[in-house]
């Protein structure tokens, strides 16, 4: 192998001068002696004094995911897997269709070498019951499903086996928190590992009561409170929304209602808990804004109150079709 050999205080600044004059053989390791350094390069380079070594050969790195299933999986398949990867902290969850299902180790493998993360998991299935947790089928590297997620600046610890997370909400949640002035009280009335709520606090001097049903989401937000440095204040209970806000002793400025399924079943309670002039960030599942509005309207009339419709996104896409959408209003006393 053909070999620059400098001195070794020489060798930082020549490995960069070769590697970015395109000169450096990137297929082996540099080698270090007591006084000299060896670089391999493709030729011979002028103005260097060349030698031959045996060095030691790089690691073979795949160069992408669709390298790593080569004859295993045709392109459109690598592709369908590589959009339905969700990384969560160090943890990376695959959906794998059924008719790939006898390749699913290969395909874990692979993942894992191409991720270089912890753990993968595959999705065993839909995100179901109260709780809104899906069941997780272990594939490759650790089997440890506790992870901290990073998010706009906040750190998120959570076990994916026990609790709801969905990385895919993360421009969703940053905009809500630039919507939020400081000084708002606010009632997060889903709030599962408390990703609304910490990436709001981090940010604003606001109150938040953060209310969940599942006893390891609490657990994970309390420790989150801790984990992240907050302009903010977070108070928790565990518990149904229904029952624990009979001890609510005010009203909110603002209430986030991010259980899409489901949430419209709680929009009398939200109409009865939120300021006059505060404003309800309501989530629901569906192909059109048109439902969600109008089951705003209906609520709100039925407490003689109306609101402004602020706003209205498609967050994501949960089937062909449908969406997980996001309507704002301003619910006022008529
Ligand atoms: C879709 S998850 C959203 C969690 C969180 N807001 C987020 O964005 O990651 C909905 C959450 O609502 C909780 N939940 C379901 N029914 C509830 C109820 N009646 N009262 C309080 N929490 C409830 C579930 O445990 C789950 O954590």
């Amino acid at each position: 192998m053909k070999c620059v050999k400098v001195p070794l205080r020489q060798l930082n600044d020549t490995r960069i001068k070769l590697m970015e004059a395109g000169q450096m053989n990137m297929e082996y390791k540099i080698k270090a002696c007591e006084e000299y350094g060896y670089i391999p390069v493709n030729d011979d380079v002028e103005g260097y004094e060349i030698v031959c070594m045996r060095l030691e050969a790089m690691p073979k790195v795949a160069r992408s995911f669709s390298e790593l299933l080569e004859g295993e999986l045709d392109s459109d398949e690598i592709e369908n897997l590589r959009t339905s990867f969700d990384t969560i902290g160090d943890i990376v969850i695959l959906e794998i269709p059924e008719n790939l299902e006898d390749k699913k180790q290969i395909i874990g493998d692979a993942a894992l070498k191409f991720t270089k993360r912890k753990a993968i998991y595959m999705k065993r299935s839909a995100i179901k019951g109260t709780t809104r947790v899906r069941d997780l089928e272990f594939l490759a590297g650790t089997d440890d499903s506790v992870t901290i997620h990073k998010e706009h600046g906040t750190r998120l610890k959570l076990d994916v086996r026990e609790v709801y997370f969905s990385p895919r909400l993360a421009t969703e949640r940053k905009r809500v928190m630039e919507s939020v002035n400081d000084g708002e009280n606010i009632l997060d009335m889903f709030c599962g590992i408390g990703p609304f709520p910490i990436v709001i606090a981090r940010n604003k001097d606001v109150k938040i009561t953060a209310v969940d049903i599942n006893e390891s989401a609490i657990k994970y937000l309390n420790e989150n409170i801790n984990l992240n440095k907050l302009k903010g204040s977070i108070e928790t209970y565990c518990g149904d929304i229904a029952e624990v806000s009979k001890s609510f002793n005010s009203k909110f400025d603002r209430i986030i209602m991010n259980l899409p399924g489901l949430a419209y079943t709680f929009l009398d309670l939200a109409v009865d808990l939120i300021e006059d002039g505060g404003i309800i960030n309501y989530y629901e599942f569906s192909d059109s804004y048109e439902q969600g509005i109008k089951r705003l309207e209906s609520a709100c009339s039925k407490k003689n109150k109306q609101v402004e419709i602020i706003n209205c996104r498609k967050v994501k896409s949960t089937s062909p079709g449908e969406w997980h959408v996001a309507i704002d209003g301003r619910v006022t006393n008529k």
